[in-house]
C-alpha cells in the first residue's frame, strides 16, 4: 500500500464532508459527546464505526487482542472510567467476532511467549465453560460458540467494575454483548440480560 494514497484519500474525505455540512469540521472541534463505547478486536476487519454505519463523535473506541476486559489493564479501566463517569454513555458494548485469532491462539496448547498471560483470560473463559464446549464435536462451531462465550464473560467483568455498577444503578447504562461475523458483515446482539448477571454476581463483586 502506498500511504500517498492515505493522505489523498484523507482530502478527499474533508471535501465530501465539507460538500455535505460546510460547519462540519468546526462542530466537530467543539467536543465529542458519544452515546456509546466500544471495546472491540484489534482484528483489522472489526472496523468499529464502520460496520455500525457510524461516524466520527458517535462512538468512544478501545480494542484490544479479543475485546478483553481485564482489571488490572490500566488502559481499558481508564477507558471505561472515563466514557462512563466522564462522557457519561448510554450503552457499554463489547463486540467479538467470528474468526478471533486471539480466541483460536487460546485454544491451542503453545507457548506464545508474551501473548501467554493475554490469551490465560481466554483460557479462563474456557475453562468456566468447559463442559459446555468439550460437548461440541465440530471444532468450528466450539470456535465460534468460545467466542460468544468470551464476549458474555467480558461483559460480566464490565459489571464488576465500580463505575458501571453505579451508572447501571443510578442512570439505567445499558451493556450489550455483540459478534461480528466476518464472513456475512452480520453484527449479532448476544443479548445479554446484564440485569440478571449483575444480581447473580452482586454477593461477591458489590461495590458500589
Ligand atoms: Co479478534
Amino acid at each position: 500500500m502506498n500511504l500517498n494514497k492515505v493522505f489523498e484519500n484523507n482530502e478527499a474525505w474533508i471535501k465530501e464532508k465539507l460538500d455535505n455540512d460546510k460547519n462540519y469540521f468546526e462542530d466537530l472541534g467543539k467536543g465529542q459527546n458519544p452515546e456509546l463505547l466500544f471495546i472491540g478486536c484489534s482484528d483489522s476487519r472489526v472496523t468499529a464505526e464502520e460496520l455500525m454505519g457510524l461516524g466520527p463523535g458517535d462512538v468512544f473506541v478501545h480494542r484490544n487482542i479479543a475485546n478483553m476486559v481485564i482489571s488490572i489493564d490500566l488502559n481499558a479501566m481508564s477507558v471505561v472510567d472515563y466514557a462512563v463517569d466522564f462522557l457519561k454513555v448510554n450503552h457499554v458494548v463489547v463486540c467479538g467476532h467470528y474468526g478471533c485469532g486471539g480466541v483460536k491462539a487460546a485454544m491451542q496448547s503453545a507457548d506464545l511467549g508474551i501473548l501467554n498471560p493475554w490469551l490465560r483470560n481466554i483460557r479462563d473463559v474456557y475453562r468456566i465453560h468447559k463442559n459446555e464446549l468439550n460437548n461440541i464435536d465440530d471444532e468450528e462451531k466450539k470456535y465460534d460458540r468460545l467466542v460468544q462465550l468470551n464476549v458474555k464473560e467480558q461483559c460480566v467483568n464490565l459489571i464488576k467494575t465500580a463505575a458501571v455498577q453505579k451508572a447501571i444503578r443510578s442512570r439505567g447504562l445499558q451493556v450489550h454483548g455483540w459478534v461480528f461475523d466476518v464472513h456475512t458483515g452480520k453484527l449479532i446482539d448476544l443479548k445479554i440480560d446484564f440485569v440478571k448477571y449483575l444480581q447473580d454476581i452482586m454477593e461477591i463483586y458489590h461495590l458500589d
